[in-house]
């Protein structure tokens, strides 16, 4: 080796990458990610669930949310790698085409969603608040989605949707 050669001391420019273990929709999976990997892009790019979308990156739309040990989160705001041993739901474990969960009923019944692109912040949100708070007022259910925004609907239909799915609950 020449005095000039440097290839033993160019680094290394793989991002380092780490094993997760997780609990997905009720499946084991182990994926690899990036330290700096965020939450959404590993549920949708590694383990390809693509209805959690991405909106603003920021935290502002609502559009990443999932559910994470049982807490909501918006998953752009999360690392991926602090995720590891976690349980995760996302949209994509609520129901199936075939048997819609109760809050994917009221919202299908209800015309509360157009482009869907939303769905997941206010289907996670709904659940959330029926859990704790049965019967909810119009004014109690505009504030438990009001950290998610959607460009279509104007959101009567929404408010609509999760006053029904209640309404369903307590009759069950
Ligand atoms: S993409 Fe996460 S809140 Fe908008
Ligand atoms: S239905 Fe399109 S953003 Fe809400």
């Amino acid at each position: 080796m020449s005095m000039l050669d440097t290839t033993d001391v160019t680094p290394d420019s793989t991002p380092p990458r780490r094993l997760l273990n997780l609990t997905v929709n009720g499946q084991r999976r182990t994926v690899e990610c990036e330290d700096r990997q965020l939450l959404v892009t590993l549920v949708r790019e590694e383990l390809n669930l693509k209805g959690t979308h991405v909106g603003c990156l920021n935290g502002d739309c609502g559009a990443c949310t999932l559910e994470c040990d049982g807490k909501i989160v918006k998953s752009c705001l999360m690392l991926a790698a602090s995720a590891d041993g976690s349980e995760i739901v996302t949209v994509d474990g609520l129901g199936t085409p075939e048997e819609l969960a109760p809050i994917q009923e009221a919202f299908w019944n209800e015309d509360g969603f157009q482009c869907g692109f939303c769905l997941p912040g206010h289907l996670f949100a709904a659940r959330d608040l029926i859990a704790t708070n049965p019967d909810p007022t119009d004014d109690e259910i505009r504030q438990a989605i009001a950290g998610n925004l959607c460009r279509c609907t104007g959101y009567q239909s929404i408010v609509n949707s999760i006053r029904v799915a209640a309404a369903q609950a307590r009759a069950e």
